[in-house]
């Protein structure tokens, strides 16, 4: 989604503020902009459709300068992606400039308001609105003009406001959108996330809902609404630079992946202690305690819930019901006793799982996040939140996060075992050791994907876990290579997919259940018959399916119920390899964003 950065001190801040947009790509874009006050105290907007080289050239072409100013790139929702429509947007008098992420819901009744006192609007978005009404309200007062402002949006908004008749000074605010300030000496950042602060400071203060904070390049100060002083924390952020770099790799996808190893060893260590297993404060017994859980998400994270509940049920005997967070939070819910509800989220930013969390709040379910990142609105509002030590994910496609989600899951299991828990640790232990196997023979991958990339139907099917990470690996697919990808599970296939299984499909079967090889071959036999090519994956030593596959990759032996952390990094590999030989861009793909921050 749309991406904010802000920059006040002692720098010429337009090469600083596209810098830190760069940074922001990830988050997915289709137009971008720039506004900085210039030393006579002029109000200079550079913004265009397209990438971000498009704004680099018009700001070549047409420099700004001044030591403070605002950035964007755009992702649309209200209005076409063109030149008009990009932000920052401004008064009439070109003197207020304002970036915004998010949706203002009541943009339709504040136009017609702002029309009827003769403001002419330049652009369809709903953003616009914003400028408008910060000029309604200013009268020199840019704190007190952006407080005004803020008590008539109605909907989720990150800003970022600068007036030309205050040059020293940038006023920020934020509800159910993030909005991270960056301390520095001598200059002050903001930004929607992270990662284009790390270049300049690891020390942030993340702003909380209706937080209005006044920043010049000596200090920040943040209110409330009403005009009262509030402190929020300076925390200081672990992870580094190269966390959020390509290092060399060709993209950040690939990157990721690759990475799997040394996230799954970290999200270990924060659990694996001498006494045991060990969680934050309250959540052992919490867990202990709970009689049902629920478990929500969007996407990758809904498949890591999906994969839970099987291994939860199984090894815990616990009933656990996973709903996907969108139709979670319009659903008629039943409390049930004894109810603890789970919320995943890699940037615990997602609009959907947050209302989610509100509403379970309000009927008094205890909640547990499951998130990546350290202070974003899920983790503040959950009763107890659980990190996964995934570090910064910035590709668009969810790798890293989804394993350590897994592992953290699995951990849950293990914790809430009835029997055979050392086994089960025992068996997580070895967990990222194998990734770094499979990882190592990932050109048997690139050539199988090699060979297979122009397939323009790909289903993949499994059972129990395995339906769950084919419905992963379908998403996976589909998301970076574009190639329609659909998941099932394979008990379904005579109940209507055997109708599209011809010669121009591939079928990628999921076999790591032993219980249920034979009829997993059997499925596969039932494609072939129909001229599909299959692959199979499963595990070294099974030979079950040596004369019915077409290609077998095979993983390393562990824990049936925890197989899906290397299975899926097959389907990660073969989703990006296929994405990069059709010529697409995986860390940026088409109409997506990293965080679904608007519903
Ligand atoms: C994953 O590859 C997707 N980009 C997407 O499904 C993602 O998992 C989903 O939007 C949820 O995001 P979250 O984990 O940040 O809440």
């Amino acid at each position: 989604m749309c991406g904010i950065v802000g920059y006040i001190g002692d720098k010429n801040a337009s090469p600083i503020l596209l810098e830190a947009l760069r940074k922001l790509e990830y988050r997915g874009y289709d137009s971008a902009g720039i506004a900085v006050i210039s030393a006579k105290k002029k109000l200079l907007v550079r913004k265009i459709k397209g990438r971000l080289s498009n704004l680099d050239l018009l700001v070549q072409q047409n420099p700004v300068e001044g030591n403070c100013g605002i950035g964007h790139t755009r992702w649309a929702t209200h209005g076409e992606p063109s030149d008009l429509n990009s932000h920052p947007h401004t008064d009439v008098s070109q003197s207020i400039a304002v970036v915004h992420n998010g949706i203002i819901e009541n943009h339709a009744q504040l136009r017609s308001w702002l029309e009827r006192h003769q403001v002419s609007f330049a652009s369809q978005t709903d953003s616009e609105v914003i400028a408008h009404l910060i000029d309604f309200h200013y009268n020199g007062d840019l704190l007190l003009a952006v407080r005004e402002t803020i008590k008539r949006l109605e909907g989720s908004y990150a800003i970022a406001v600068v007036c030309s008749e205050h040059p020293q000074m940038m006023v920020v605010a934020r509800k159910d959108s993030p909005l991270v300030i960056g301390r520095c000496e001598h200059a002050n950042l903001v930004a929607s996330d992270v990662p284009p602060l790390l270049s300049h400071t690891r020390d942030v203060q993340y702003l909380e809902d209706l937080d209005v904070a006044v920043i010049t390049s000596e200090d920040v100060q943040i209110y409330n609404l009403d005009g009262e002083r509030l402190e929020r924390e300076v925390q200081h952020i672990e992870w580094d630079m190269e966390a959020a770099e390509k290092c060399g790799f060709e993209h950040f996808m690939l990157k990721e992946i690759c990475e799997q190893p040394k996230a799954l060893k970290d999200t270990l260590r924060a659990r694996f202690k001498e006494e045991g297993l060990v969680f934050p404060q309250g959540v052992e017994a919490l867990l202990k305690g709970a009689k049902h859980l629920l478990i929500t998400g969007c996407g990758t994270a809904y498949h890591a819930g999906m994969v839970a509940s099987y291994v939860i049920e199984q090894v815990a005997s616990i009933p656990v019901e996973v709903v996907i967070a969108s139709e979670l939070r319009y659903r008629p819910l039943i409390k049930k006793e004894g109810e603890v509800c789970l919320l995943i989220s890699q940037s615990g930013e997602t609009a959907d799982t947050i209302a989610t969390l509100r509403m379970l709040k309000e009927l008094g379910i205890p909640t547990l996040a499951l998130t990546n990142v350290i202070g974003c609105t899920i983790s503040r509002e959950a009763d107890w939140t659980i990190y996964t030590q995934a570090g910064p994910e910035i590709a668009v496609a969810s790798t890293k996060a989804f394993t350590t989600q897994l592992l953290c899951l699995f951990t849950i299991a293990a914790l809430l075992a009835k029997q055979d828990s050392a086994a089960l640790l025992q068996a997580l232990e070895n967990l990222p050791s194998q990734a770094q196997l499979l990882l190592d023979r990932q050109e048997d991958i690139q050539r199988f994907a090699a060979s297979q990339f122009n397939k323009t139907k790909v289903f993949f099917m499994g059972r129990l876990v395995d339906f769950a990470i084919s419905l992963e690996s379908a998403l996976k697919l589909k998301e970076i290579s574009y190639t329609h990808s659909e998941a099932f599970a394979a008990g379904e296939l005579k109940h209507g997919p055997i109708a599209l299984v011809d010669t121009s499909t591939l079928v990628v079967a999921l076999c790591t259940q032993p219980t249920l090889y034979a009829k997993m071959d059997s499925n596969i036999k039932e494609v072939k018959a129909r001229g599909a090519t299959a692959l199979v994956i499963t595990f070294e030593h099974v030979h079950t399916f040596d004369d019915t596959a077409d290609t077998i990759i095979r993983l390393p032996q562990t824990h049936p119920l925890f197989s899906p952390v290397l299975s899926v990094i097959v389907s990660q590999l073969y989703a990006y390899y296929c994405s990069v030989l059709k010529g697409n861009d995986p860390d940026k793909p088409r109409n997506l964003a990293k965080s679904v921050t608007v519903e």
